[in-house]
């Protein structure tokens, strides 16, 4: 019999991927492209679409050519992007007519302090889950809006389209024909009500958004369309779409209420499985949906940390300390602590559970006798605490004591930052044996609406081995250690406290 596969594409921060995954979910080939980053100004984060659409199509076809796999052998292909990030185009031309606003981009940081101060902030925080911040993709759509000659006009003149990276992959796979996104992508805009699963006009006519801008939207597991024959060859159903941060949840077969994953990507995106209850988080976590699945939506609490391995990469690339971020995991590992140091790596702001808009990075405790290795020990120990910070509060929230925690994300590679947070939090940690789960998890919403899968339970199988940590310090340690953290970071937020 002919072996069939699935596509998943992963457009993240920072690469576009494509991955080929066969029936056992094992990985047959990937192929991966990076993109420059544009920082216009401090704090601003922008990147071509263009370049975006570009570098995921050579990776499409590079990975179809070291795989040699017949395109009509692929029957499905799935989406997973990194989230909130904002491309307006013109839907005659299918140009874009800014560069894409990047999550990471704080530029609109005013126009949510004025949300914050308005009547308008209850409102949107119950609609639609979020917290007012320049994170999300509202305010970003009103700047475009505002800052390329007749915006407002030719919006409403119906010409410009919005969407999140997903609607621009889509729009350009299909050549134009479909403008969709999925619910858990559309729960990131700010501007989709998760409780009514509908645009929310409240919210449009407060940030003048006309309704014409916005992609209908689809459930995550659906055969919504087909790729242009001129992309693969064949025209392959488009059968899921997820945030990247949903599609891991999904990939790491967090099917269950209570189940936790944490990416250590970019960031540390800590998503807990809901089901279908919306739980309102106490305590500034973020209510999103997960995925919309088998003719309903199901939901997550989040906990999104800004600056994550993106710490390790400032080390490497901005102070010279490494040479590679594997690297980190020897020097931390040579000495005993970090010598009474902290980073707060608040570069970009704090997101939760602290969202400070102002705060910026910050290192305490220093003395004499802090080296290199206890820097990028401490660097490290700060991907964990933030995470920890979440985690504590998810218990809280949800009133439920988490059994374990799954990891996935290139810094979950490292054996030092996985037991730290192991100890710091109380909790095994698990480590998935596939790397991609991002894309495994898009590519599982695309098999189970391809009927390439069966159900959840078929997917449940398929994971695979794992390397766990257990705790392994006494709870005065570790009291010791989050009572230093909490001092650093309200060191790092004291202009605002
Ligand atoms: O919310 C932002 C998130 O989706 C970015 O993920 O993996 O591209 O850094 P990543």
């Amino acid at each position: 019999m002919v072996q069939k596969y699935i596509i998943a594409l992963d457009q993240g921060t920072t690469s576009s991927r494509a991955v080929i995954f066969n029936h056992e979910g094992m990985i047959v080939g990937k192929a991966q492209k990076e993109f420059a980053q544009i920082y216009p100004f401090p704090g601003w984060v922008e990147h071509d679409p263009l370049e975006i659409w570009d570098t995921q199509l050579a990776a499409i076809r590079e990975v179809l050519d070291q795989t040699d796999i017949n395109p009509d052998d692929i029957v499905g292909l799935g989406i997973a992007n990194q989230r909130e990030t904002t491309v307006v185009w013109n839907r005659f031309t299918g140009k874009p007519v800014y560069h894409a606003i990047v999550w990471q981009c704080r530029r609109t940081t005013e126009l949510c302090e004025q949300i914050l101060n308005s009547t308008l902030n209850e409102y949107i925080s119950d609609a639609t889950g979020l917290v007012a911040d320049a994170y999300f993709s509202g305010t970003k759509i009103r700047w475009i809006l505002d800052h390329i000659p007749d915006g407002q006009a030719m919006a409403e003149k119906g010409d410009l389209l919005f969407g999140t990276i997903d609607s621009w992959l889509v729009w350009n796979l299909t050549k134009g024909r479909l403008h969709i996104t999925d619910y858990s992508n559309a729960s990131r805009t700010m501007l989709y009500n998760i409780r009514e699963l509908a645009w929310d006009d409240k919210i449009l006519s407060y940030l003048n958004i006309p309704r014409s801008l916005l992609p209908e939207v689809c459930p995550s597991s659906l055969c919504c369309g087909v790729t242009d024959s001129s992309i693969f060859g064949a025209e392959i159903p488009i059968a899921g779409i997820a945030g990247d941060q949903q599609a891991a949840l999904f990939g790491q077969a967090c099917f269950t209420e209570g189940m936790v994953k944490n990416t250590y990507g970019t960031g540390c995106f800590i998503l807990m499985n809901t089901g279908k209850n919306m739980i309102r988080s106490q305590n500034k976590l973020l209510t999103t949906i997960a995925w919309g699945i088998d003719n309903g939506v199901e939901y997550a609490l989040e906990g999104s940390v800004f600056i994550g391995g993106a710490v390790i990469q400032w080390l490497r690339d901005e102070l010279g300390l490494l040479k590679t971020s594997a690297e980190s995991e020897y020097y931390a590992t040579q000495v005993k602590d970090t010598n009474g140091v902290y980073i707060v790596p608040a570069f970009v702001g704090l997101g939760a559970p602290y969202w400070d808009m102002h705060a910026r990075g910050i290192v305490t405790g220093l003395t004499r006798g802090a080296n290199r290795f206890h820097l990028v020990r401490a660097a490290l120990e700060s991907i964990a605490y933030q995470t920890n910070d979440v985690l504590a509060l998810m218990a809280k929230d949800t009133g439920i004591r988490l059994k374990a925690l799954k990891v996935d994300g290139g810094a979950a590679d490292n054996n030092f930052l996985l037991q730290f947070q192991a100890d710091l939090s109380g909790i095994p940690v698990e480590r998935s044996e596939i790397c991609e789960v991002t894309a495994l998890g898009a590519a599982y919403l695309a098999g189970l609406a391809a009927g390439y899968w069966k159900d959840k339970e078929e997917l449940k199988c398929l994971s695979k081995g794992r390397f766990i940590s257990d705790s392994n310090i006494t709870e005065s340690e570790r009291q010791q250690y989050l009572s230093g953290w909490k001092a650093a970071v309200s060191q790092a937020t004291y202009r605002t406290v």
